[in-house]
Order: structure tokens, then sequence, then C-alpha cells
């Protein structure tokens, strides 16, 4: 899979409304690496799927694309967690699973999702309006001894 930060244009039609099977952790964080070469800053995941369907593990192969140390995890506590991208960008890595709708603007999410950083979004569907956002979607389905991974570009 081409894996270039600089041209990704070619790299980014890999990943542009397509399927993808993993049987493995390990195969969901790969996948999730080469995704990562295509983000850019401002860039926007929606990780879609039920509890334990794969979107931190996802999210770990992401933070490793970016040169993280260690896994990253879904802290019980902290809403967001920030890692290292490229070119002095952030990655956030943001848990909405604890929120209720309401109280999402009080806690200021815009102000990493209009950053100009790279943002991950687990239960994406606690923003408001969400889905008029230009975003990427990932939506992770946990089917017998595998997971089934569509990627789209919206908007
Ligand atoms: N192909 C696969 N891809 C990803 N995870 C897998 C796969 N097969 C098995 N697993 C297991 O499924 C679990 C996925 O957990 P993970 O924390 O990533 O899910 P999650 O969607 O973030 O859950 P939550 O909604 O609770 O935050 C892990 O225990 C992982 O080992
Ligand atoms: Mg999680």
């Amino acid at each position: 899979m081409a894996k270039n930060k600089k041209s990704n244009t070619v790299a980014i039609n890999t990943f542009k409304n397509k399927v993808f099977i993993t049987k493995t952790p390990q195969e969901t964080r790969n996948l999730a690496r080469n995704f990562a070469s295509v983000l850019k800053g401002g860039d926007i995941v929606f990780l879609n799927g039920n509890l334990g369907s794969g979107k931190t593990t996802f999210t770990q192969g992401i933070t490793k694309f970016f040169g993280n140390k260690g896994f990253a995890r879904s802290s019980s506590f902290m809403l967001v967690n920030e890692y290292q991208a490229f070119n002095n960008l952030k990655l956030f890595h943001l848990d909405l699973y604890r929120l209720k709708s309401s109280t999402i603007f009080d806690i200021g999410i815009e102000d990493y999702l209009y950053s100009g950083n790279i943002s991950l979004i687990e239960w994406p569907q606690r923003l408001i309006d969400g889905q008029n956002e230009s975003h990427w979607n990932v939506e992770i389905e946990s089917l017998v001894n595998k997971r089934k991974i569509k990627i789209e570009k919206k908007k």
C-alpha cells in the first residue's frame, strides 16, 4: 500500500469508500497505519462501531504511524488524549462514550476539531450535527472471527 506523506493523492483512493476485512487486532492496526498516511491537518475521523469492535485498536495503528511510543488507550476519565502527528501537528483521540450530547459544547470540543490538527473520535454520534461536518467515516463491524471495516470520505 502506498505510504508517502508528501504525495498522498494516489494513496487517498486506496481508502475512499473501501471495505477491508481484518482477522486480528494487528491487522486492524496495520490497516490504520496505512490509512494514517493520507491524513492531513484539519482532518476529522469518526470511528463508529459497537463496544469492543476495535475503534481504539484502529487508533493505535494511527498513533504508531506518527511515531508515538506505546499503545493508545481509551482512558475512563480522560475525554481527550493527545499524541504527536507530523509537522508539529497534534493528533487528538476523543472518546465521547460517557458524554451526553448536551455537554459536548460545554467542554469546547470544537476547539479540538477546528484547530487544524487531526482528530479521531470514538462515539461521534454524540456530536450534534456531526454528520454535516466534512470527515472520514470508519465503520467497524464485528463478525465471527473477523472485523469488517468500511472507510468513507464524507464531503
Ligand atoms: N480484527 C480485529 N480488529 C480489532 N480488534 C480485534 C480484532 N479481533 C479481535 N479484536 C479484539 O477486540 C477488542 C477491540 O477493543 P477496542 O478497545 O479496540 O474496541 P473499541 O471499539 O474501542 O471499544 P469501546 O467502544 O469500548 O471503546 C480487543 O480486545 C481486540 O483484541
Ligand atoms: Mg475504545
